[in-house]
């Protein structure tokens, strides 16, 4: 067995404020583009980077990430909970400087000897991947690197052109480590899901040599995560033979968990809230000509992923609150959580 990460990880507020300054360096997933109000031109959204308020914008050169702080005497531009709108500039309420959509000052009142180069908003990197918006401060890589494998092994799903056909959103009570090891194990799925361990088998056994490149094979006459294994939904077209009856899932470092089905994408978006607090959001995906029907019903899929996903969330708070225990004093991995090493490596070699 490997030693999981130390106690202090999961439970020290210090520790956090420490992850997160690492975090704003990563690619941070921050949502749908078309969810968001992105994909056109003129676009404002206020948007929330790891404990940050920042402004994703879109003009006609692209995507811009900025501080959402005026330059000159510091008010915040634009109010956090400003639902995404058209914009053609973005105003301080103070004093009316005034910003071109790219962060550069267009206009500062009765200034006139001031050099606008020197009072643009701060920058951030943006970029999209899979139709998701993707942020980081001054990053380290390009988005692609970071992505490293993970686009090519699903580049058969549709991504980018799909379509959010149902919601859930949770607050849950645990450490966003806790929920993405949970993801990355399936070694609790026979004592935590009974009814997705008779959808899928192997997972009943703890999920050991499940073939995950290939995809995980259902039971027999199943084909997707639905309460029933099957749907009228049509699967994606372009995937092979195996991704049409079997599951595939991703974990993208620091906030996206996907879990890949023939004719839906669950897509887990993380927002670390405090040491011991995660907002989720569970976006179920769905392809655009069935979304534009009008019998389309998630509800199938939705059943199964409410359950499952209130499953998981039980268990990680109940983690959490052992963990908060003085009488925790760190984890193991038993061989069939290998994958869950991963974290530790990810997240030791770049605290440093
Ligand atoms: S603080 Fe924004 S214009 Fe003065
Ligand atoms: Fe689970």
């Amino acid at each position: 067995m490997e030693a999981a990460l130390p106690r202090e990880h999961y439970v020290d507020s210090q520790m956090f404020a420490r992850e997160r300054d690492m975090l704003r360096h990563e690619w941070t997933c921050l949502g749908r583009l078309d969810e968001l109000g992105l994909t056109g031109p003129d676009r404002v959204a206020v948007l929330d980077f790891h404990s940050e308020s920042i402004l994703v914008t879109r003009d006609a050169s692209g995507l811009h990430a900025l501080g959402n702080v005026c330059r000159h005497r510091g008010s915040q531009l634009m109010p956090a909970d400003s639902p995404p709108c058209g914009a053609k500039a973005i105003r301080c309420p103070y004093h009316s400087w005034t910003y071109a959509l790219d962060g550069s000052l267009m206009h500062a009142p009765h200034a006139d000897d001031i050099d606008p180069a020197d009072f643009a908003l701060t920058s951030l990197a943006a970029d999209t991947w899979g139709g998701w918006l993707w942020v980081a401060e001054s990053p380290r890589t390009t988005l692609l690197e970071q992505l490293g494998p993970v686009p090519e092994r699903i580049r058969r799903y549709p991504l980018a052109d799909l379509r959010l056909g149902l919601r859930f959103e949770y607050d849950v009570q645990a450490n966003w480590k806790v929920i993405a090891e949970n993801y990355n194990e399936c070694y609790h799925c026979g004592p935590v899901h009974p009814e997705l361990s008779r959808l899928v088998p192997a997972f009943a056994s703890g999920g050991k040599d499940i073939p995950w490149e290939d995809g995980v094979p259902h039971r027999e006459g199943a084909w997707t995560f639905t309460m029933s294994g099957t749907t009228d939904r049509a699967p994606f077209p372009d995937l092979d033979e195996h991704e049409r009856v079997k599951h595939k899932g991703e974990l993208v470092y620091p906030n996206l968990m996907l879990s890949l089905s023939a004719e839906h994408v669950a897509a887990y978006t993380l927002t670390p809230l405090a040491i011991d607090r995660t907002h989720i959001v569970c976006d179920l995906l769905f392809h655009p000509t069935e979304t534009a029907k009008a019998t389309f019903d998630p509800s199938d899929a939705g059943d199964l992923w409410d359950l499952v996903n209130r499953q998981d969330w039980a268990i990680c708070e109940s983690v959490q609150r052992g963990m908060s225990s003085r009488y925790f004093q760190g984890g193991w991995y038993a061989p069939m959580e290998d994958d869950s090493l991963d974290i530790r490596r990810w997240l030791l070699s770049r605290l440093g």
